[in-house]
């Protein structure tokens, strides 16, 4: 009797090694590496990279914000990541006011089971903190979601105060949950925001101007205080600015528990985008928002010498025509977000691993192996090694493909990276030993997800 499957000829690629051999599966497993392995099934690899399957460990799917609904779901969104060579998603469960952290967990399973083609994990978006939310940190550690996410933006809804974050800070360091931080200063944004507003700035470049660097700079140096004040670890969400890494850098070298991401977005997009005629710079309205050029070297730098140590997406798509454009005469009620699940892998191996600005195996760290060791998933995710779930990207690096939304697969109706062409492509994606992708046909079930308990951070 063979393997279930073996994935044959093919150029692994890990963390550290790139080597050639051979991949057999069994039961959604990897149980060997090596040569002469027999399948029942097998897939010819030769001339193609075989990554780690992609872990995007910052999306938001059918998440409620700011009087819109992002527009991926978990069935159209994980679809989308699948294409993309992504083969887990950690999502933000995020607490409504006045309720439980298990209600968001009990909210957030329903929108992902029979749905999600993918595994998926959740964090939890804390937004209501008092002495009973607390204590259930460690029950919700218990069944698997080990990361809090705090808002110190978005003032007046998501926004929680500094004495809230230090109390869940604190308590994640008893209890071996990681706390990760949106950091920007939502006092200032509001103050700034009323008063271009006032002025009669509406179009979408002033989101810019009320989201500045700084604010976001000393977003992150106050929230690395508090966490050196807690003696807790702290992850930083979407990373966009040169002066909230220096903060970062600072920490680390200190020898402070202190990561951070960055997103695709921010290392390919700049500032200028929000000039874009007849209101198309609102596709580009996130929180923090595109920054001035000169930021993306920096970011560069930094995840090739591991100041930043994973690159995720924020996905948290939603319509230009129906969403984006209620806010035509404010770019104060614009929903924040843009779409990325989908070319977070193939943009970052195009314009990262092509262009010499990472290495390889750089890439598979980045995207791969640090999201799931950082959140609690390793090794069973982000690597290829026996005993690992079977979660593989084959990977075509000299198809050519020109980004355009029509040929995209999630659900919105653009994609910032609209007429790029890129170099470099999954051509087919196994997720637990079964084939989801092949040859541009998602040949997969939907429901066939399954939740992900994690286990506490390591790094
Ligand atoms: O603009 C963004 N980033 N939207 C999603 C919510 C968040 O802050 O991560
Ligand atoms: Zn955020
Ligand atoms: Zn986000």
């Amino acid at each position: 009797m063979g393997m279930d499957l073996v994935i044959k000829n093919g150029k692994i690629v890990t963390a550290v090694d790139t080597y050639e051999a051979d991949i057999g599966i069994e039961k959604g497993k990897i149980v060997g590496i090596g040569r002469g392995f027999e399948g029942n099934e097998t897939i010819d690899a030769k001339g193609m990279f075989v990554f780690p399957g992609g872990v995007d460990v910052h999306t938001h799917l059918d998440m409620p914000f700011m009087g819109a609904s992002s527009s991926d779901d978990f069935e159209t969104g994980t679809i989308a990541a699948v294409f993309g060579g992504t083969t887990s998603i950690v999502d933000f469960a995020i607490q409504t006011r006045g309720n439980t952290l298990s209600d968001a967990i009990a909210t957030w399973k329903k929108k992902a089971e029979g749905k999600a083609v993918i595994d998926y994990g959740f964090h939890i978006g804390v937004t209501d903190v008092n002495d009973s939310i607390i204590k259930e940190m460690e029950t919700m550690v218990g069944e698997g979601v080990t990361s809090f996410k705090l808002f110190l933006a978005y003032k007046g809804t998501l926004m929680v105060d500094d004495g809230a974050f230090f109390q869940v800070l604190e308590k994640a360091r008893n209890i071996g949950a990681l706390v990760m931080v949106h950091a920007e200063n939502g006092y200032l944004i509001d103050v700034f925001t009323k008063r271009l507003l006032a002025e009669g700035k509406i179009a979408p470049w002033y989101h810019a101007e009320a989201h500045l660097p700084i604010l976001e700079t000393e977003a992150a140096a106050r929230a690395i205080a508090l966490a050196e004040a807690a003696s807790a670890p702290l992850y930083i969400v979407h990373t966009s600015c040169g002066g909230a890494l220096e903060s970062v850098k600072r920490a680390r070298e200190k020898g402070l528990p202190v990561y951070a991401e960055t997103c695709p977005q921010y290392l390919l997009l700049d500032v200028e985008r929000y000039k874009e005629p007849n209101f198309g710079g609102a596709k580009y309205v996130m929180s923090p928002p595109l920054r001035a050029k000169w930021n993306q070297d920096i970011l560069w730098n930094s995840l090739g010498i591991g100041d930043l140590q994973v690159i995720s997406t924020d996905h948290c798509p939603f319509f230009m025509k129906g969403q984006k454009d209620m806010g035509k005469d404010n770019w104060a009620k614009i929903p924040n977000g843009c779409p990325g699940i989908e070319t977070r892998m193939p943009l970052i191996y195009s314009e990262g691993v092509r262009t010499g600005k990472i290495s390889i195996n750089k890439f598979v760290e980045l995207c791969c192996t640090n999201p799931a060791k950082l959140l609690g998933m390793y090794p069973r995710k982000g690597t290829i090694a026996p005993g690992s779930d079977a979660d593989v990207v084959i990977f075509d690096p000299e198809k050519e493909v020109t980004l355009s939304w029509k040929n995209l697969h999630q659900r919105v109706d653009y994609t910032p990276y609209e007429g790029m062409t890129i170099k470099g492509y999954p051509v087919k994606v196994i997720v637990n030993g079964e084939l989801k992708v092949d040859n541009g046909s998602f040949v997969g079930k939907k429901g066939t997800g399954k939740f992900i308990r994690r286990g506490k951070f390591r790094v």
